[in-house]
């Protein structure tokens, strides 16, 4: 953990049950010119792209809207919607739905300024471009935190790829647990499990601070407690409530520390073999973790009680067991077999694996070929 640390989050954040209501003030405050809408074909038939173009055209704003991104977006998708929002002369982007949408709203507006194909600015921070439009993002599910990181993931190349520009980040989150409410139990599951990895990894990240370790902290207590609860029912607005503001904590904590191994893992599955990105994180978490743990005990005793003075090894002890019974109790996959993953794939899926620097490098301990190996064996 280093105690020297920059911290970034958006400029504002709106919370709260009906708080979506704000979004066409404020974004009106930043401009009176034409607004991008995006989103995608689900959100539109369940008429959530419509209750906020709706609000936003009420009032004032001239709202055009690009709905065809699709669950794990390749980059010619968001490509076609960043041509889309320079011939409609958008001067605001607004994202709305879960983490494909909002990453893909984050790279239209980001790179908004510039004509170079979005290829060229695959896995390089770039800190050179112009400002691009403004982003006002709008989560409809409790999971990636995608309202409060920057840059995006997109599929090129049968690979998933980073994208991330000064300006591919959110101006301002809106984050109305409402729409999360009718979201079918299958994605509340595999959204919680993402930010319940966000929470871990990004305290036990070697760019973790006492700063982003506060909202670590605080969104893996939340989704202990509330993940069982949403997926069991949900309909309960506390809940759906409570798992909207854990993603957002978990989202900024591993904005600013990164997140790690699991997730250096589970790209290669996701990309590859479509296995959803919550759900191969939550196979792949408790190998990381007993790997991590036998040599970095220290980097997850805090995790669960800050002011429990037994050694660092029992603490790490708890919080194993704490993520094991939330597994168990949720009745999450734990074998890549039942995906359709071949034995033979794994020395290839660890190749791919082991070329995601900076995951690896940011992950609590040294993570070799043949350690990344090691987890995809026993979780297959
Ligand atoms: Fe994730």
């Amino acid at each position: 953990m280093s105690q020297v640390f920059s911290f970034r989050i958006p400029q504002e954040i709106h919370f709260g049950p009906g708080v979506y209501r704000k979004l066409p003030a404020l974004v009106r405050a930043r401009s009176t010119e034409r607004v991008l809408l995006i989103t995608d074909p689900g959100l539109v038939a369940a008429g959530v792209a419509t209750t906020v173009a709706s609000a936003l055209t009420a009032a004032g704003s001239e709202v055009v809207c690009f709905q065809d991104i699709p669950p794990e977006p390749h980059l010619d998708d968001v490509e076609r919607c960043r041509s889309f929002a320079a011939k409609q002369r958008a001067a605001v982007v607004v994202g709305v739905g879960g983490g494909s949408v909002l990453d893909s709203a984050k790279i239209v507006g980001g790179f908004a300024s510039c004509t170079e194909p979005l290829a060229s600015f695959l896995d390089r921070e770039d800190t050179s471009l112009e400002p691009g439009l403004p982003l006002f993002l709008l989560p409809t599910t409790a999971g990636s935190g995608a309202e409060a990181t920057a840059g995006a993931i997109v599929a090129f190349q049968e690979r998933k790829r980073r994208l991330a520009g000064t300006y591919a980040h959110p101006v301002v989150a809106v984050v109305d647990p409402m729409f999360t409410h009718s979201l079918p139990e299958s994605i509340t599951l595999a959204s919680g499990l993402d930010a319940l990895t966000h929470a871990i990894e990004s305290f036990a990240a070697r760019r973790a601070s006492p700063m982003s370790r506060l909202y670590s902290r605080a969104a893996f207590r939340l989704i202990v407690q509330w993940l069982p609860r949403v997926v069991a029912d949900g309909k309960g607005l506390e809940a759906r409530s409570h798992m909207s503001r854990a993603a957002l904590y978990a989202g900024i904590a591993v904005a600013n520390a990164g997140a790690g191994a699991v997730h250096a893992l589970a790209y290669p599955l996701g990309g590859r073999i479509g296995v959803p990105h919550g759900i191969a994180n939550a196979i792949l978490l408790p190998h990381v973790l007993e790997q991590n743990m036998a040599t970095c005990p220290e980097s997850y005793a805090a995790l669960c009680d800050e002011s429990d003075t037994r050694s660092a090894q029992a603490k790490c002890g708890d919080v194993l067991a704490t993520v094991q019974e939330l597994l168990r109790t949720l009745k999450t996959p734990t074998r890549l077999v039942d995906f359709g993953v071949q034995g033979a794939s794994l020395p290839a899926l660890a190749e791919e694996a082991f070329t995601i620097r900076r995951l690896l490098e940011n992950n609590a301990r040294d993570f070799g070929p043949e350690e990344v190996l090691a987890v995809y064996q026993a979780a297959w």
